[in-house]
């Protein structure tokens, strides 16, 4: 099903950032944003790209009082070629959707999702960055906006899909980060809604990390909600460890965010040969690669972040370097692998990117 969307543009279009070197993470946004509404009794409805700006929402919205919120983190490339391209939206979407079942919010038809993020992406394509390590992040999110204050799965929700240029991440771009282990908050627990992209997972992430910058860590690295020792993800990235050559990375184990550049880093190392374990991972074992040396590499992987490496680790008051604090091996060619399937400059012998238009 394919939904109507209807396009009003600015009459006041922004003037493009100059300098692409500056342009950080999610401060700037394009000239337009999508809109949708939804009802239990007319389904979605009024899909619209609007000039961007502020969204008028309800005092008692359900999103305000109980948090009813998912989002999705996807880029849009410039790629060699000339076009501008996703890459593997269909996984964002099915995301979303698995996201908005656990908060039951209403399900998005996946065809016509990829259409409105072809439309948004076509629409705002002078906006995707032309320098290496930018790109255009396109945020998709969902929330619920019953007007009053039961406790209820929602009859009313809203979907909205906002564009944002954007650089690295992390201010230390492809250099390695420093991150430190939490003993103390948990982000999530089985049964929860560790799995979902949702606005309350973050929320409840916000006073560890707040601790952590504080102490000059750039992210924290949660350990399971139950006996705390087993290795779960970081703030913004599924985490992955090279011990004795063999890849370890935790599995989906309900608590954490099943990643997309997980799954795709996952699928390029088993092409290239290596074995990769997808277990649970305790932090002793993870210490005792430390203290014997087998810990080769560490790195975290997602849409925002891309492959980051890691060179300090924190816990409990001591502190591991890892790969000499430099970037690794593998984590190297991870980064140009995958920046290079996307950019266009790798074959993309998985057909992982979906070309949206000429650019
Ligand atoms: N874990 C968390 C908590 C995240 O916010 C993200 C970012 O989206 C990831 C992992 C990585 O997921 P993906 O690779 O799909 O961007
Ligand atoms: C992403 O990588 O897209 C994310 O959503 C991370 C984010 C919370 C900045």
């Amino acid at each position: 099903m394919k939904y109507d969307i209807s396009i009003t543009k600015t009459d006041a279009p922004k003037a493009r950032p100059v300098d692409e070197s500056k342009l950080g993470f999610g401060r700037i946004f394009t000239d337009h944003m999508f809109i949708m509404d939804y009802s239990a009794d007319k389904g979605w409805y009024n899909g619209r790209i609007v000039p961007f700006g502020p969204l008028p929402i309800h005092p008692a919205s359900t999103v305000l009082h109980y948090g009813a919120e998912i989002f999705e983190g996807m880029k849009a490339y410039r790629a060699a070629d000339g076009n501008i391209r996703l890459f593997r939206p269909m996984e964002n979407i099915k995301r979303l959707n698995n996201s908005a079942e656990r908060l039951c919010l209403p399900l998005l038809d996946e065809e016509g999702c990829l259409d409105i993020l072809k439309t948004m992406v076509e629409l705002e394509k002078d906006w995707v960055p032309h320098s290496e390590g930018t790109s255009l992040y396109i945020r998709p999110y969902m929330f619920g906006n019953d007007p009053h204050l039961g406790v209820h799965a929602v009859k009313e929700a809203t979907f909205v899909v906002i564009c944002s240029p954007v650089g690295a991440y992390y201010a230390e771009g492809i250099n390695p980060v420093k991150i430190a282990i939490e003993s103390s908050d948990v982000r999530a627990v089985r049964g929860g809604t560790g799995y979902a992209k949702c606005g309350g997972n973050y929320a409840a992430s916000l006073r560890a990390g707040q601790k952590a910058e504080e102490n000059g860590y750039t992210q924290v690295l949660w350990l399971d909600g139950v006996e705390r020792k087993y290795i779960e993800e970081v703030g913004a990235m599924n985490v992955m460890f090279k011990i004795d050559g063999k890849i370890v990375t935790p599995a989906l184990s309900g608590s954490i965010l099943p990643g997309i550049t997980r799954k795709s880093c996952i699928e390029l190392l088993k092409a290239w040969g290596y074995t990769v374990e997808e277990r649970a991972f305790s932090i002793d074992e993870l210490f005792e690669a430390c203290e014997s040396g087998t810990l080769e590499e560490a790195w975290g992987t997602g849409t925002a972040a891309v492959v980051s490496p890691i060179g300090h680790l924190f816990y409990n008051g001591k502190e591991y370097t890892v790969s000499d604090n430099k970037i690794g091996e593998v984590t190297q060619k991870l980064y140009d692998n995958l920046t290079g399937i996307q950019w266009g400059k790798v074959e993309d012998t998985f057909g992982w990117c979906v070309d949206v238009c000429n650019g």
